[in-house]
């Protein structure tokens, strides 16, 4: 018996519910009485709630402790007032359940044994998300009870490239040179190992939404390093297989790609022919160009500079009212920043941002 059968029917008619929530309607570019907002990286480090719990705790014990990473979830709701909460978790979970040693420290993530052979490729595994990830499934469900219909609940994951970076690099990086110099050097060992990445990032995705994930974001935070063909090669071709193998789950699929500036022809190429329903815009494209490109044949979220959160707030606002005038005629404007909320963000910019967009 599959997921959706086993939900119970309040569960189904709240689920069947978010179908008309602001977000997904336009997502699906549909008319909405206003713009919606939510924010990448909104459950983290520039909230209170959030340095509290993970003060006494590890990172990765927290994403797996589905009571306390639902609270940091709907945090943003209660403190910003956003549109939809993105689940607590990390894009490098499901490596670990293929098999890599991961850590946060504090510069970012590690692995603890980063892959160096084709003998360590081979012996990764392709997990059961529900298995090896339940917790995953289980914050999402915890969630829900928590919201209540109120908002959508968003699931993600990583893209197969920005994976790759990690399992291959092994140390936070801004260049990611191990993983480059292997695109060239074996590119068919780098092959393999994606295809892995790809099914498993596509069951883990499938798991989410029958868990009850209203839409889904796959994140390619590092395509934007890759030269012009290893882009098509290693970045669209992923996040194409990916997209592709969720065609027909009923839930609004956005697609994050920063720094895909010079690729924006080619992912609204890919946008048509798989019927992507939403792309991620980072703050290095101006919204006029995006627009050209992509015309209205998808929904467009961005993309306001994480920075300017730091502007005074008269500054801020009018860099707010232009993103929103600069979209007006676009039928799928989701509001969102270019990348993710910086850590030492001040939290009254961030709720004057969702108090303007909301007309309050
Ligand atoms: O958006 C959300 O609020 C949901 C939670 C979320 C986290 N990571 C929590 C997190 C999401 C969607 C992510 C995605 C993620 N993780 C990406 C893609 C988006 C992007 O920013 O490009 C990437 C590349 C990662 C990998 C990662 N995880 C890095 C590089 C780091 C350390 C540096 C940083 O930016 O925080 C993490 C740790 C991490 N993931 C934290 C949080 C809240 C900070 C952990 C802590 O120190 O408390």
């Amino acid at each position: 018996m599959g997921q959706t059968s086993r939900r119970g029917s309040g569960e189904r008619d709240r689920l069947l519910d978010l179908e008309n929530s602001l977000l997904i309607r336009k997502l699906r570019r549909q008319p909405t009485e206003r713009t919606p907002v939510w924010f990448m990286r909104q459950a983290g480090r520039y909230l209170p709630g959030y340095q509290r719990i993970r003060k006494g705790m590890n990172f990765l014990d927290l994403c797996k402790d589905p009571d306390l990473a639902a609270e940091v979830t709907v945090e943003p709701l209660e403190v910003l007032n956003v549109d939809a909460v993105i689940i607590f978790s990390d894009i490098l979970v499901p490596l670990e359940a293929m098999g890599l040693g991961v850590e946060f420290g504090d510069r970012g993530p590690c692995m603890s044994d980063p892959l160096s052979s084709r003998a360590d490729i081979d012996a990764l595994r392709v997990p059961d998300p529900v298995a090896e990830t339940g917790f995953v499934m289980d914050v999402i469900r915890t969630v829900h009870r928590h919201v209540n219909g109120r908002v959508p609940v968003l699931g993600f994951a990583g893209a197969p490239w920005t994976l790759t970076c990690y399992a291959l690099e092994g140390s936070p990086s801004r260049t990611f040179a191990a993983a480059q110099r292997m695109l060239y050097e074996s590119p068919a060992d780098v092959h393999v190992l994606m295809e892995k990445i790809a099914d498993t990032v596509t069951e883990y995705l499938k798991a989410q939404i029958a868990a009850g994930a209203n839409a889904v974001q796959l994140f390619d935070s590092w395509g934007g390093m890759l030269s012009h063909q290893a882009f098509d090669e290693f970045s669209l071709h992923y996040c194409r297989r990916i997209l592709e193998g969720l065609d027909g789950c009923g839930v609004p699929r956005i697609l994050f790609i920063r720094g895909a500036g010079s690729h924006l022809e080619k992912i609204a190429r890919m946008v048509d022919e798989v019927g992507v329903e939403a792309v991620g815009l980072d703050e290095m494209i101006p919204p006029e160009q995006a627009i050209r490109v992509f015309g209205d044949r998808c929904a467009l979220q961005g993309n306001l500079p994480p920075q300017a959160l730091f502007a005074p707030q008269e500054d801020l606002l009018q860099r707010v009212r232009n993103l929103q005038e600069a979209f007006k005629d676009h039928p799928g404007h989701v509001f969102n920043l270019g990348h993710g909320i910086l850590p030492p963000t001040p939290v009254p910019n961030v709720q004057a941002v969702v108090r303007e967009i909301r007309g309050e």
